[in-house]
């Protein structure tokens, strides 16, 4: 077992660059088995999500190469409809495998997807859809087994903007004979460059970016190379724990024009922010402010990815805040661990109220889901003392070596297996 320690209450400073980003590469790699050939990813971040798909991609039959922060995937050899049971069980995103394996092979077995525990999670608004372009589903209470004797575009609305289900549909569809419209689509801008990198391989969409997407079926795509844009929740996590820790630091980044939720959130808990053409410095003197209401929206709204780091900002503020999360209904979990910190806060179903205080004190932490997880690392860089975070593995498998980037801003963290 690993465990992260933190000596926390020195202010973070320094400049650091960003990884690729996690919700960005993942159905991008699903999407290479769309292809009959190869397709290199470039600015791959290196997390344990990626090795996941990747070792499930090769469970299926594809060549996997890797050299530096690229990756080349050969999918010409694809022979399994199967997503391998120990993978799906523990990723979510094994999810984006369904459109595709519908799309190169019309047949596609898998458990029900696992991932981090923060809610129901279920997956009806994927299935809906794909029963819309005549897929056959037959489900129990493990397995979901899904056919068709070709899928077929149509007119698809999708009762919420689900970012899984437009990419899987999206997925879906670039193969499927005739048009996709999918209205209600999500927006966010994995799915912009999702669409891109299709587009790239050969695929026909216009719409990306707006709520309604088009897709034109085609008979096959190409190979093609892409360079995967930073993780604007990592980069989001990173800013916050400099503003927790009334420190300063430069960020080199290319996608800040889709980090504006985050960075007006952090700018109303008293971050100064000097934004750049491919960088942003943030400073901040003294204690963040509170935050009288901050919600959780689809794109372009304040993401609920960075909602567990901003609580943490906000656990160590001046004044009352309140945080109404509106997207996942279990994203509360590290209120408890918080809690042993000092931290004051009070949750009625989906709204916290924080209470800010004015010393966080180390504790002993367990990480519980990914974001919290990072969450928890910013309280204890905060506080005074030595905090003890167990659950590394769940941080790991959104950020690309956490300690090194924060000990390269001065704050003294190390990670020790036990
Ligand atoms: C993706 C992101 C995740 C982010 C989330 C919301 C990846 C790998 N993960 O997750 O980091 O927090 O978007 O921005 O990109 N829902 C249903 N039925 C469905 C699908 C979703 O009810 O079939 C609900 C979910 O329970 C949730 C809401 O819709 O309440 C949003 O989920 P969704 O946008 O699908 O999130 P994910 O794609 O799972």
């Amino acid at each position: 077992m690993s465990v992260i320690y933190v000596d926390g209450g020195r202010p973070l400073r320094g400049e650091i660059g960003l990884q690729g980003s996690k919700n960005t590469v993942l159905p991008m790699l699903a999407a290479s088995i769309l292809n009959k050939g190869s397709l290199r990813l470039n600015h791959c971040p290196k997390i344990a999500d990626v090795d996941s798909m990747l070792a499930l991609l090769e469970q299926m039959g594809c060549l996997v190469k890797r050299d530096g922060d690229s990756i080349e995937i050969d999918a010409s050899s694809l022979d399994s409809v199967q997503v391998a049971p120990e993978y799906g069980k523990r990723m979510r995103s094994s999810l984006f495998l369904l459109g595709p394996m519908l799309g190169r092979m019309k047949r596609a077995v898998a458990v029900y997807p696992g991932g981090c525990v923060i809610g129901e999670r279920p997956i009806d608004i994927h299935l809906a859809a794909f029963r819309r372009m005549q897929v056959e589903i037959e489900e129990n209470a493990e397995f979901l087994s899904l056919s068709t004797a070709g899928l077929k575009g149509n007119r698809i609305i999708l009762g919420f903007p689900s970012v899984g289900a437009t990419e899987n549909v999206v997925m879906a569809a670039v193969l499927a004979e005739g048009t996709t419209c999918i209205y209600n689509a999500a927006r966010e801008p994995e799915i912009i460059e999702l669409c891109l990198l299709l587009k790239a391989m050969g695929a026909d969409i216009s719409g990306e970016g707006s709520g309604c997407l088009r897709i034109r079926g085609v008979k096959r795509l190409h190979d093609a190379e892409y360079t995967v844009k930073g993780d604007r929740i990592v980069a989001g996590t990173y800013l916050a724990a400099a503003l927790a820790t009334q420190g300063e630091i430069l960020l080199e980044t290319d996608c800040l024009f889709h980090m504006e939720g985050i960075l007006r959130a952090l700018e109303r808990a008293g971050a100064r922010l000097f934004i750049g053409k491919d960088h942003v410095r943030l400073i901040s003197r003294g204690r963040a402010g509170r935050v009288r209401r901050l919600v959780t929206e689809p794109y372009p709204g304040f993401p609920t990815d960075m909602q567990s780091q901003m609580m943490a900002v906000l656990a160590g503020a001046r004044g009352v805040s309140v945080i109404e999360e509106r997207i996942f209904e279990s994203r509360f979990r590290i209120c408890e661990e918080l809690r042993r910190m000092g931290a004051i806060i009070e949750t009625d179903g989906p709204r916290a109220r924080i209470c800010g205080v004015s010393e966080l004190s180390g504790a002993r932490m367990e990480a519980k889901e990914l974001r919290g997880g990072a969450a928890l690392i910013i309280a204890a860089l905060m506080a005074e003392g030595e905090s003890a975070i167990e659950g590394v593995g769940y941080i790991e498998r959104g950020y690309e070596d956490i300690c090194g980037v924060l000990s390269s801003l001065g704050a003294r963290i190390k990670k020790e297996e036990c």
